[in-house]
Parts: C-alpha cells; structure tokens; sequence
C-alpha cells in the first residue's frame, strides 16, 4: 500500500517510520511512504505558501496554488489505478476518525494524506480537490503531521503481514468491544497473582473468561460501544446473560 504524504514539513515523519513496526513494514515492502514538500510547488522567489485571510482575522491560510499544484502532480505518479485514489485532508473540522475507517482505508491501494498548517487551507481547495476529510479527535494539532501519522500508522498495521492477524481480530476496537486485560510472567507480582483460569489450560474457559472481561471493560469504560455493539447485533445470548448480570439493560 502506498501513502503520499503533502506536507510542509516533510522532516516531522523521520522518527514515526523510522522504527518499530512501520519501519519493518517499509523494509519489507508492504507499506511505501513517499513525502511531498508542498513547498517546492510554491512559484514565487519566497516560496510562499501561505498569505492573510480574506475579511482579516487572525492566523495565516495556505494559499490555493502550490497545494492544489502539488496534489496535481502527486496524483499523476505511478501506479496509475483504475480509480483515482482518496485525497484526505487532516483537519480538526473533518470526521472523527476510527477503527472502521483505517479498515476502510486499509482496503485501498494508495491514499494522499494533505497535511494542513496555520489556521486552515483555501476553501477552494477543499472544494475542488479534497475527497474526505478526517480529525484525529476533538482537540486543536499544531498541523495536521501528527494526525497523517496517526493515520498512517493505524492503517498500515492492519495491512496484511505487517502485524499477526490474530492480534488484529481480538484487539480493542476491532469488533466494537474492548480489549480484554493481558498478563505474562510472574503468575504472582509484588503478591498479585494472574486470575487461575489462565493458568489452568483450559482454552475454552480462557475464552470464556476474555469475553467476560472484554464486556465487563466495555461497560464500565465505554458504555456507548456497547449500545453500538448490541445494535448492529454484534452480542450473543450469552453476553446478554452476562451483561444483565452485571446491571445493564440495553
Ligand atoms: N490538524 C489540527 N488538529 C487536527 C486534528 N485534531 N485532527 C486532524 N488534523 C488536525
């Protein structure tokens, strides 16, 4: 999977795909990450890519043509697709971003990710060159980096080989419940022992034991997923039993 990255700051991406699981990734050749400068789509001796608001106010914009020269031309780079891939803007105003969007996002070949800086990006652009528009969350970045990393780092993991695709069915998030808690050795630490059943090999009360626990962190922690959860049909009589037991009524 390829993610072209439009940025001012190209230099901010260095540390996130340089280590870990991205960085294999790359090596390996399941994910490419290629950065664009927006900057070298600037014209002007300054290389100028941002200018004041139209109506004053506060704050600078970035200015409609090195973005939308630079969006251009990344889209003419190869591989040519038979359907043009996504251009996501970062932005605070965007939708919230989550778990079935990376896994929607995960299924394409290629993605363009428009990193926004100062107070925001000409409307124009948005209008004539943007196709979704995503937040990281309900709170102001510097520039939209931080979130094109967030993005790419959720997405890549969840293309195929990158991570054990074990870990990525039972994972909090992945089936609109929490993760279940995990231990490893000591079975006893600083007088806390493991909880007995996963210690007694029994797989099928271990499996148990985890839906248990992922329904009873799920309804102490995030009660609207278990709402969500119980609409879209995704618990069982047995969890129902369960859940009742512990207080909730859907
Ligand atoms: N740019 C600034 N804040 C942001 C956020 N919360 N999500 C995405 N892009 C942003």
């Amino acid at each position: 999977m390829i993610f072209d990255i439009l940025t001012l700051f190209p230099g901010m991406f260095t540390g996130p795909l340089t280590e870990s699981i991205l960085k294999r990734a790359r090596q390996a050749g399941l994910i490419q990450v290629r950065l664009h400068n927006i900057r070298d789509w600037a014209t002007d001796r300054h290389r100028t890519t941002d200018d004041a608001p139209f109506g004053g106010g506060p704050g600078m914009v970035m200015k409609p043509e090195p973005l939308a020269a630079c969006i251009r031309a990344v889209l003419t780079l190869p591989p040519e697709a038979a359907t043009p891939p996504p251009v996501i803007l970062l932005t605070p105003d965007g939708e919230v971003f989550t778990q079935a969007i990376a896994q929607e996002l995960a299924a394409t070949e290629r993605l363009l990710l428009v990193c926004g800086h100062y107070e925001g990006v000409d409307e124009r652009v948005r209008e004539a060159l943007i196709t979704r528009e995503l937040s990281i969350g309900d709170y102001v970045l510097t520039g939209g980096e931080l979130a094109a990393m967030v993005v790419v780092d959720a997405v890549a993991r969840l293309v195929p080989g990158v991570i054990d695709a074990e870990s990525v069915a039972e994972e909090s998030h992945s089936d609109g419940l929490l993760e279940y808690p995990h231990y490893t050795r000591p079975a006893v630490w600083e007088g806390r022992q493991v909880p007995p059943v996963l210690v007694s090999g029994h797989h099928g009360e271990v499996a148990k034991w985890r839906r248990r626990e992922r329904l009873r962190r799920t309804l102490l922690r995030r009660p609207d997923l278990l709402e969500r959860a119980h609409a879209a049909g995704r618990l069982t009589p047995d969890d129902l039993a369960w859940l009742a037991g512990l207080g909730w009524a859907p």
